[in-house]
């Protein structure tokens, strides 16, 4: 979130959100919204994604990417989907404004492409004086939107939910509220991926193991 997104209030954010025990008080704004991110960041997690989806043999699926930060993520998403021929609509939700104009502009440097194939880039991006510019196919099946990880209620009928590297700083209350939104709002069948190091309490009752070294599950039947 840009310095001078007035919305913002690091101190409601902390109270809100943020596990100071574990953080210790000390992180700054800039810690919480650290919008680090790279196209197919664990580059196993959507080789796996790819295969399963493959063997599910869906013809669409709707997808939430929650912090969603500059799009990378996103956009490597569709790109498996492409691939794998599933239609696909994506929600990409941040609350990092800045983050999320770079994401729906969807230009990157030759640098932030070196994960990808020269397939990959041939099919997905334009390029024009050097930056990269997602298509305009991928793109349209993709909404941005400013949201936070605790406003989750709008959403049903999701097939997958990625939400990788967000959780970390937060409070285990509101990873297991998190937990719970997401189960109510995905699919019998649905699919959650988290990050590495991530997994809310809830998730033992609520999710089954699908691969837990990739943070993969599948929604429970309760
Ligand atoms: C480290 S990045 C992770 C990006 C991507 N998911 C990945 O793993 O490559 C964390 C993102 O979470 C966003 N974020 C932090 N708090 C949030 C909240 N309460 N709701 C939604 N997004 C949030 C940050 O702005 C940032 O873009």
């Amino acid at each position: 979130m840009q310095s001078t997104d007035k919305e913002f209030d690091l101190e409601i954010y902390k109270k809100e959100f943020v596990d100071m025990k574990s953080n210790q008080g000390e992180l700054q704004k800039e810690s919480f919204l650290n919008s680090t991110t790279g196209f197919f960041r664990d580059l196993e997690v959507f080789e796996y994604l790819k295969e399963t989806l493959k063997k599910e043999k869906k013809k669409k699926i709707r997808v939430l990417n929650i912090g969603c930060s500059t799009g990378e993520e996103t956009y490597s998403l569709a790109m498996v989907f492409q691939e794998v021929e599933i239609d696909f609509l994506i929600f990409g939700t941040d609350i990092n404004e800045e983050s999320l104009n770079c994401s729906s502009r969807g230009a990157y440097e030759k640098v932030d492409l070196l994960p990808l194939s020269k397939k990959q880039k041939e099919n997905f991006f334009t390029c024009v004086d050097d930056t990269y510019f997602v298509n305009k196919n991928l793109k349209s099946k993709i909404m941005f939107l400013k949201e936070s990880i605790n406003h989750l209620k709008k959403y049903n009928e999701i097939d997958l939910v990625v939400c990788r590297n967000l959780l970390i700083y937060l409070k285990k209350e509101v990873q297991n509220t998190f937990a719970k939104d997401i189960h109510k709002l995905l699919k019998e069948d649905g699919i959650v991926v988290l990050g590495k190091s991530e997994y809310p309490e809830e998730f033992d009752k609520l999710f089954d193991n699908i691969d837990f070294s990739k943070k993969i599950f599948r929604k429970r039947k309760l």
